[in-house]
């Protein structure tokens, strides 16, 4: 009988959920590398503005993007309200995160708000209480893991939050920092002035003479091996699947490489700088850069209308330079830089570059808005830019019907079919001329343009295929299914360019995705 009923209590125990519990909660040490980063995307959300939650108290605060005082503050996002709306970045396509950085802020007010956006530390050891608890974000973590999204947090190590009205550094303005608590842990105070001079890039503060962000003295070994333990404790704490690095080009390039090692997982940095040579050294300290230098011919081609040339020169240089190009983080857009659709107001123009990064070698990074065709605050001037870039998101009712949210999402569904030699080969330039640019990747072909809706454009161009497919091959345009282009006798394609963009794709191999209804 006592035998019997052990047996049974442990049967239940087993099938219960309460063992099973425990099991799933042991962290996954996933440690994710650049390897398995290669062929993700990632969608840049700034957690403040992103979702408020179902039961946040002004559901319609910051929304009208228009009162400098409301987007300069807390506008009530919260890891909650990412967790509640994790669907809506999973149909979108993308399948990794990167958040806005997560450690408590000053509350006090500076000359421009608060530090809502997380590039402003007070204390490095806490989670920002505005956007929840330590316990929401691991439950974020956990919860978009089980949607196959992986997180990306935003971590900066190059300075601490800046004090109104104060310089950086007496006792007095260094205690209210944690842990950088002593005057030792600061370079001392000097602003960069001569931007070129790399020393006082990486020694003196940024922020200018208005509001100095005190600049951690990473030469300190103290300073250092705290930021180090720092950043392994806070992947591991919170099972992160990779880092974003602010200011990277501030800080000697020595550290990063201890700091990333320290990290543990695929690490992406931040080198504010069109120039190849110089961010691509970075890669050395680093797995990956955000893709700055080609993020400004992007702008130049697609915005500007500037000659389709500049990507071919891009390119080059990209592969001249960087150690692997297709770890690059490709954008048209972000947080600390103007809205794609402020400075050319043209969405088929806006779909063409987008097409372009999602498929181009390297890993997309769209930023939270483009799906929604956000432009900042066009009745001001520089409104595309800071800080009217950060529009909050729930002005769009998070809608899933917008053009480009349904663009975006073709496209993403689409690279997910894609074999993972697509990820590792580099692009193979197809055509460019003033107007054009198109390439092949793999078994992929993209046709991108900068004519614009109004060009009413209407080119006929044969493009040779040059064995890539055979004769008679149907290569379907994935974003309208019912274009087909036969590949002729010769291996080559007849091109019917209008002002939108085109992807091709070998109609056979589309059969079973669910794609063009195939
Ligand atoms: C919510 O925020 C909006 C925008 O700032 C404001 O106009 C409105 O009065 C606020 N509502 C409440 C109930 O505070
Ligand atoms: C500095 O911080 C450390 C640990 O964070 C603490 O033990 C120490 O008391 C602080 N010192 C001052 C002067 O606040
Ligand atoms: C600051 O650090 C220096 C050098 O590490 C040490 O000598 C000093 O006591 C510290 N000051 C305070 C206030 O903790
Ligand atoms: C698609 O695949 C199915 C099953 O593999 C096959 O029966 C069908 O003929 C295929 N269709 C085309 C158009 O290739």
């Amino acid at each position: 009988m006592k035998f019997f009923s052990i047996l049974l209590i442990s049967l239940s125990l087993l099938l219960s959920n309460s063992f099973f519990l425990t099991f799933s909660n042991i962290p996954q040490v996933s440690a994710r590398t650049a390897n398995e980063w290669r062929q993700r995307t990632i969608y840049q959300l700034l957690t403040d503005r992103f979702a408020q939650p179902s039961n946040a108290k002004n559901q319609t605060l910051c929304e009208s993007n228009k009162v400098e005082y409301e987007v300069r503050r807390y506008c009530g996002g919260t890891f909650k309200g990412i967790i509640e709306n994790l669907d809506y970045i999973k149909n979108l396509g993308f399948d990794a995160i990167w958040i806005s950085p997560v450690v408590t802020q000053f509350e006090e007010e500076t000359q421009f708000g608060l530090g809502w956006h997380g590039y402003w530390a007070q204390n490095m050891y806490s989670i920002n209480p505005h956007f929840g608890t330590e316990q929401d974000l691991k439950n974020l973590v956990e919860a978009a893991h089980k949607k196959g999204i992986w997180v990306m947090v935003d971590v900066v190590a190059n300075h601490m939050g800046p004090q109104r009205g104060k310089k950086p550094k007496t006792e007095e303005y260094v205690k209210q920092y944690t842990p950088f608590n002593n005057t030792s842990n600061y370079h001392e105070y000097c602003n960069i002035h001569n931007w070129n001079d790399q020393n006082e890039v990486e020694y003196c503060s940024i922020g200018g003479e208005d509001l100095p962000l005190p600049d951690l003295d990473t030469e300190n070994p103290q300073t250092a091996s705290l930021l180090i333990d720092w950043i392994s404790s806070l992947v591991k704490t919170y099972n992160f699947d990779g880092i974003r690095i602010d200011t990277v080009k501030h800080v000697r390039k020595p550290f990063w490489a201890d700091f990333t090692k320290s990290a543990g997982v695929f690490s992406i940095g931040e080198v504010f700088d069109g120039n190849h040579g110089y961010v691509s050294d970075y890669q050395n300290y680093m797995d990956a850069l955000l893709g700055y230098p080609l993020y400004y011919t992007l702008n130049s081609v697609y915005a500007d209308g500037n000659s389709m040339y500049g990507i071919r020169d891009a390119l080059n240089q990209n592969r001249q330079s960087f150690k692997d190009t297709n770890l690059l983080g490709n954008f048209l857009d972000g947080h600390d830089v103007p809205r794609f659709l402020s400075k050319k107001s043209d969405q088929s123009i806006l779909r063409n570059a987008l097409a372009f990064i999602l498929l181009a070698d390297g890993i997309p990074v769209v930023y939270q808005g483009t799906e929604q065709n956000f432009n900042g605050n066009p009745t001001v001037s520089y409104g595309g830019n800071d800080p009217w870039n950060r529009e909050a998101l729930w002005s769009s009712k998070y809608s899933q019907s917008t053009p480009t949210y349904q663009f975006i999402s073709t496209i993403l569904t689409f690279r997910k079919l894609l074999p993972s030699k697509f990820f590792s080969e580099l692009s193979v330039e197809a055509w460019v001329d003033a107007n054009i640019y198109m390439f092949f990747k793999d078994r992929v072909m993209v046709v991108t343009s900068n004519y614009g809706k109004d060009s009413g454009v209407s080119r006929d161009i044969i493009v040779q295929g040059n064995g890539r497919w055979s004769p008679g091959t149907d290569m379907v345009n994935i974003l309208k299914c019912d274009e087909i282009v036969k590949v002729d006798v010769n291996g080559n394609l007849l091109i019917k360019l209008n002002q939108e963009p085109k992807v091709l794709y070998p109609m056979k191999e589309l059969n079973g995705s669910g794609l063009c209804k195939l």
